[in-house]
């Protein structure tokens, strides 16, 4: 049974949000909303967009954040055992049994259970858990004993539960339950304003673990980052970073240290992102070339633009355009 210490070591590994783009500031301002109630919440998007970041969150600025957070990746343990895993089990109840143990649900009590890859969970399971989720209410592997919980439960899936539904792969009544809050968390590729924050947050990270000094991104490996599609999101951007403060030998980030092929195919997701992002993302390339050429004089580069000059500062700030050289 794992003892007090075990459930704050699970606790204490939270991890930073780095969050510039409006539609994440958005979606963070929904979650201070639905962190104060105890309904289900059922975490959408594609791979590596931050889905657990924001459970950590919704737990976080919820007031149950003093007490545990237990994570269960549904899809990383065996099918046989998920059960135990997450309701425990009695002494004797199967071969291995050889003692009582407790589940993540009771580990969880009082405080936030986030489970990971919910798409993955057998349906025989799923029907106890939308108990667990109605009543609160479950029995132990091998017990008849029911033990009440005071558990809030995250789910997450990058799958597309909705076809899994009407394939009859998910139970629908499950997924309505837990649909009560959908949050969905958007791919890099719709939040370019975030790649230059997080770039920069995971250089001073691999800065300090590798303990290499690095200026920056040149501004070419800043472009090339921003026009990426980004099909792993964030989780593809941080081993980009990590492989180019490692190999990367000048005291700059050059474009060929991120080895990011860009491809025919991120040219086609210009497609899923709106007007207004690809009018910004041209301007920002624009006005960062003129910059550039001009050694980032304002004046100079609001002459070379035929624009004022104030008004070129203020495209510098709602663009965000870095003076990565400074
Ligand atoms: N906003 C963010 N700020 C800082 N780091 C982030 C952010 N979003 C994601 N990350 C980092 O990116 C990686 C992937 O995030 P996470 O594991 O939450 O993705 P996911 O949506 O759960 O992906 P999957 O569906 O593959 O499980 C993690 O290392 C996480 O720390
Ligand atoms: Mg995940």
């Amino acid at each position: 049974m794992p003892s007090q210490t075990d459930v704050q070591k699970l606790n204490t590994h939270y991890h930073t949000l780095v969050a510039k783009s409006p539609v994440i500031l958005e979606k963070l301002e929904i979650v201070d909303k639905i962190a104060k109630t105890d309904s289900s919440v059922l975490i959408l998007g594609e791979s590596g967009v931050g889905k657990e970041l924001f459970a950590e969150q919704i737990h976080l600025r919820s007031p149950r954040a003093k007490k545990p957070f237990i994570r269960v990746n549904c899809a990383a343990i065996p099918e046989g055992l998920l059960e135990s895993e997450l309701f425990g089990h009695v002494k004797g109840a199967f071969t291995s049994a050889v003692a009582n143990r407790q589940g993540r649900f009771e580990l969880a009590n009082g405080g936030t259970i986030f489970l990971d890859e919910i798409a993955d969970i057998p349906l025989p399971l799923q029907a106890k858990l939308l108990r667990v989720i109605q009543k609160k209410t479950f029995e132990k592997v091998g017990s008849d004993i029911s033990i009440t919980v005071n558990v809030r439960i995250l789910a997450a899936t990058n799958k597309d539960i909705e076809t899994l539904v009407e394939k009859g792969e998910f139970r629908n009544d499950l997924y309505y339950r837990l649909n009560v809050l959908p949050i969905y968390v958007p791919p890099l590729r719709q939040r370019q304003e975030d790649i230059p924050e997080l770039a920069h947050f995971f250089l001073k990270k691999f800065m300090a673990e590798t303990k290499k000094q690095i200026e920056g991104f040149s501004n070419e490996a800043m472009e090339t980052m921003l026009s990426y599609s980004w099909p792993g999101n964030i989780r593809e951007l941080e081993n980009c970073v990590e492989r180019a403060c490692v190999i990367g030998k000048k005291p700059w980030i050059q474009r060929e240290d991120l080895f990011l092929k860009i491809t025919a195919s991120s040219e086609q997701d210009e497609g899923n992102r709106n007007l207004k992002t690809a009018i910004n993302t041209f301007k920002a390339h624009f006005i960062r070339k003129v910059l550039e050429e001009n050694n980032w004089n304002q004046t100079e580069s609001a002459k070379a633009l035929d624009i004022q000059r104030t008004y070129l500062s203020r495209l510098i700030k709602e663009l965000n355009i870095i003076n990565t050289k400074e």
